[in-house]
């Protein structure tokens, strides 16, 4: 066989085996063979040594056309085998636009948030601005300047978590009261003040040893009981519903004079009696009164000259009521079942 033959023969096994490649693989193999220092191609070269000129050039010619020939052909089935594989893909990968998407649920604020934010604009509705305070706070604010001293009998009722004998978390929002009238120096004062108190109560489905409350507190020249008996009435308005009344029961609270528990007219019943409110109609909501002359004073505030109203408002209990929720304990459990009852309310 000639020289030119086994090219020709060698070009014509390498292109069948080459377009016969099924894959990327199989194919870089093929060249490595046919185009490689020890392919059947570079053994004939290398035997070219012996020839002569003429015949050298003319081999020569060919080996460099069949090397061409065989690059071009790993070349088209390269291009061949990827827009294969592309089409492969096209066909898997299509998408079925009627299968049902993927759900990404939204969060809710959480029923204790939009029961703050709700009784804020209300009274931000009246002119009230909106006071904070620490929830650590010194016994002086939290009892004393409150008309609480040291061994009175009232602190019973609030036995607290003290961190050292003067210092306390706070048993109530009424210490931003005294902050508010310290920081006014004798200018009149209407702010509302939310946030968290610690009592040492037992756990139970109406306690807890941390809720929280809304503090009232307005001081000004004019301000009588009748003030703040229109204030609450609209609040519980509000809140509860046009048709709601209050009434007010005496009470007391060692920082007001006097001192009322406030009851709101059932709503489940309107007020002819029922189980929520145990038959009586009325149900309690909040505690409310005239800030005592001593308060005042030791804030000093001239009690001859000044007066005024302070509530204080359980912001879980509130939440309760509106809701029916019947154990405190819910808020605090993160359960999205309970959780997303509230969703889409307000
Ligand atoms: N601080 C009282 C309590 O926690 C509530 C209250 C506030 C009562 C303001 C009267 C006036 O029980």
């Amino acid at each position: 066989m000639s020289i030119q033959e086994q090219l020709l023969n060698i070009e014509t096994e390498a292109v069948t085996k080459i377009n016969a490649a099924n894959s990327q693989v199989e194919l870089n193999d093929l060249r490595a063979f046919y185009m490689g220092k020890k392919s059947p191609l570079a053994e004939i070269m290398k035997s070219m040594a012996t020839l002569s000129i003429e015949d050298k050039k003319v081999i020569g010619k060919l080996a460099n056309e069949v090397k061409v020939r065989i690059e071009s052909a790993v070349t088209e089935r390269r291009a061949y085998l990827e827009a294969e594989e592309v089409n492969k893909r096209l066909k898997s990968e299509t998408i079925d636009v009627t299968l049902p998407g993927k759900e990404f649920k939204v969060g809710t604020s959480h029923p204790l948030s939009r029961t703050i934010e709700e009784v804020q604009e209300i009274f931000i509705g009246m002119g009230y601005s909106i006071a904070e305070g620490p929830e650590v706070e010194v016994d002086l604010y939290n009892f004393e300047m409150l008309n609480v001293p040291k061994g009175h009998p009232a602190r019973d009722m609030q036995d607290s978590f003290y961190i050292t004998e003067n210092l306390l978390m706070r048993t109530q929002t009424s210490p931003v009261q005294v902050r508010t009238l310290l920081e006014k120096k004798g200018a009149p004062v209407k702010i509302l003040a939310p946030g968290k108190v610690y009592r040492r109560d037992d756990d139970d489905a109406t306690h807890s040893h941390q809720f929280m409350q809304f503090e009232g507190l307005v001081v000004d020249k004019h301000i009588t009981m009748s003030d703040l008996k229109g204030t609450l009435q609209l609040f519980v308005q509000k809140m509860f519903g046009d048709s709601r009344k209050i009434r007010f029961k005496p009470s007391y609270f060692p920082f007001t004079e006097p001192s009322v528990e406030v009851d709101v007219s059932c709503f489940k019943c309107g007020g002819k009696g029922c189980s929520m409110c145990k038959q009586s109609g009325w149900i309690e909501v909040l505690g409310a009164g005239m800030v005592h002359p001593n308060v005042l004073s030791a804030a000093g505030y001239d009690p001859k000259v000044y007066r005024g109203f302070a509530f204080g408002i359980g912001i879980e209990r509130v939440t309760m009521l509106r809701h029916g929720i019947d154990d405190i304990r819910n808020f605090y459990l993160n359960d999205k079942r309970f959780l997303e009852q509230f969703k889409g309310e307000n």
